[in-house]
């Protein structure tokens, strides 16, 4: 059940989705994250941030839109407050990071890299880049590849996941400009834009307005999208895959594992469900002993072409 980010080794192939399983160990009352193969925090930003109006939340068929808009603690009280209680985790822990600038993403991931219970970072891209006027970075190959270049410049030796939005045209384009910028793995996808209206008030449903779909209704697109970016991008530079996007069930990590995915986190399904996570982990294994597969990294990439 093993499987290698790089250098770092997860006893299994399943980890939480960034922003769906809090900061440490909020979800252990109901699920028992030792047997995780890796943990994921939520989005950090420099300073603390109470994200958007309310409703924030809104659930939808086969998935939901949210718009929570990086609430987090922000840098301090998370190295403060956080960091002590993330020692304790005995699996690798992921710190997903955000910003407006690429100062800020700087900022926060030099500081959260001097911490050596964490293995590595995450970069969250989908956020504005307020200095080239509200683009988002990971839309913008160019600004993408300056982005994940300066945090690689500023800790050289951290593990670097550059998490990629779908809101693009071509994701092969900017999977390779993360590659290029130093990104040690992608995680893919991020949530999909969308809306929703109350037809009685003819208002968005959203405080937002706009929202990012997750869930089962985007795992189409989510395994399409994992399988060309690992052709054409990753495959090609060994740079490893986690991927993402409506997994409930063993069934549904193995789709992606056979698109191209080393690992996969899950989102959506940890709220509905937390003991998911562990299914998922079940659900797999059943599958190699059904179909006599000595490793999970057998499978990695061998949909037919
Ligand atoms: C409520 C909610 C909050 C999220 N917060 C973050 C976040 O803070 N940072 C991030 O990179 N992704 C965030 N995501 C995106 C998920 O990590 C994941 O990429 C996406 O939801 C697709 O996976 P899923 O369908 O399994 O949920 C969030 C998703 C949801 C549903």
């Amino acid at each position: 059940m093993s499987c290698q980010l790089g250098p770092i080794r997860l006893a299994n192939p399943v980890m939480t989705a960034s922003g769906t399983s809090g900061y440490t160990f909020e979800l252990s009352e109901f699920v028992d994250l030792d047997r995780l193969g890796a943990f994921v925090t939520k989005s950090i930003t420099l300073e603390p941030r109470m994200g958007n109006p309310p409703q924030r939340t809104y659930e939808t068929a086969g998935g939901m839109l949210n718009s929570i808009g990086l609430a987090n603690v922000g840098l301090e009280k998370f190295c403060e407050e956080k960091i002590p209680l993330l020692e304790r985790m005995t699996i690798p822990v992921f710190v997903n990071v955000a910003g407006k600038t690429i100062d800020e993403y700087v900022a926060v991931a030099q500081r959260v890299a001097g911490f050596s219970c964490i293995a590595g970072l995450e970069l969250n891209v989908s956020c504005p880049n307020v200095s080239q006027g509200g683009i988002t970075f990971g839309i913008d190959p160019q600004g993408l590849k300056e982005l994940v270049a300066a945090v690689r410049t500023a800790c050289p030796k951290s593990f670097l996941i550059v998490k990629l939005t779908p809101n693009v045209t071509d994701i092969t384009a900017t999977a390779k400009a993360a590659i290029e910028g130093g990104a040690n793995t992608l995680s893919l996808v991020n949530t999909f834009l969308g809306m929703a209206i109350d037809i009685e008030t003819r208002r968005p449903i959203l405080g937002n307005r706009t929202g990012g779909l997750s869930g089962p209704a985007i795992k189409p697109m989510a395994v399409y999208m994992v399988n060309k970016v690992y052709q054409e991008a990753a495959q090609p530079a060994g740079v490893p895959i986690i991927g993402m996007g409506g997994i409930c069930s063993g069934e549904d990590a193995i789709e992606f594992i056979l698109a191209g995915a080393t690992a996969v986190a899950v989102g959506t399904e940890t709220l509905v469900q937390p003991s998911c996570l562990t299914n998922i982990i079940e659900g797999i294994r059943q599958y190699l002993i059904d179909h006599h597969i000595a490793a999970v990294k057998e499978l990695v990439g061998t949909v037919e072409k």
